[in-house]
């Protein structure tokens, strides 16, 4: 199974499993949610399983949820933990301040929630996520059902006096009908290319009534673990600067693929 891996899959592998040396015995952790998320819960599987290493995890949607007991990684609720240690998540797009884009799968609400409330975020990614700017990637907003074309209309008409490229929102569908996340709202893609200014527009989204909370980032991540398919791996920490590179072995026997047979 291993090497069948796509270089981008290879990648999200080695960020992940470079990122689980983060955690230590006896932390409460937030699981991310995404393929790389994936790539995090599977390796921290294998740390439990080799190791005997003790942790609980609060997912951050029903689909990791899942992943983490079928793997045996003991799972609680944010309720439960109260506080976390370290969140370790993916992202759409990192910016050189390590304010980010989440939400591709549409679970930016909880994946807030769970970062916030976490000592220390670490995001994992493949190169294709580090921008300049952000914005290329679809801002996902989260907005509930009641009254959403008008909630849209409010988005887009403050949009016209921010400082982005392009201005189009669309409802993210699932099929035929809109997408539902696992807090029963819909997802408003936003198409901005640009975005001069994330936190103003973080902030003004987040004033909108029917507005949930959106999905850029800013202040919250700690540390970008970047993988890449040669087998580097890029560690930038934006508090203290330090950019370190090394490599991670890839081990292609490992029962860590065991669940995708
Ligand atoms: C889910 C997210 C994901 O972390 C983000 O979409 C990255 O996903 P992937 O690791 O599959 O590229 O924000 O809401």
């Amino acid at each position: 199974m291993a090497a069948d891996l796509s270089p981008i899959d290879k990648a999200k592998f080695l960020a992940a499993k470079r990122a689980t040396d983060f955690v230590e015995d006896g932390m409460k952790l937030g699981l991310g949610t995404g393929s790389t998320a994936a790539w995090m819960v599977r390796c921290l599987a294998e740390r439990i399983r080799e190791e005997g290493l003790r942790v609980v995890g609060v997912p951050t949607s029903s689909r990791t949820a899942q992943l983490a007991t079928q793997l045996g990684v003991p799972i609680t609720t944010l309720d439960e933990a109260k506080w976390l240690d370290l969140t370790i998540d993916g992202a759409d797009e990192f910016d050189g301040n390590l304010n980010l884009i989440k939400g591709g799968g549409a679970a930016l609400l909880q994946e807030k929630i769970v970062a916030t409330a976490s000592d220390q975020m670490i995001v994992i990614a493949d190169a294709a996520k580090d921008v300049t700017q952000l914005g290329a990637f679809p801002l996902p907003v989260e907005v509930i059902p009641f009254g959403w074309q008008t909630t849209k209309a409010l988005v887009e008409e403050t949009l016209v006096s921010l400082d982005v490229l392009n201005r189009d929102v669309t409802l993210r569908m699932n099929g035929a009908a809109p997408l539902v996340t696992d807090e029963s709202n819909y997802i408003l893609d936003l198409h901005l290319k640009r975005i001069g200014n994330p936190r103003q527009l973080a902030l003004v989204l987040n004033q909108i009534p029917g507005v949930v909370e959106n999905g850029l980032f800013i202040d919250i991540c700690d540390i970008v673990v970047i993988g890449h398919a040669d087998g580097r791996v890029t560690v930038r920490d934006v508090n203290s600067g330090e950019i370190e590179e090394d490599r991670v072995e890839f081990v292609p026997t490992s029962n860590i693929f065991a669940d995708l047979d």
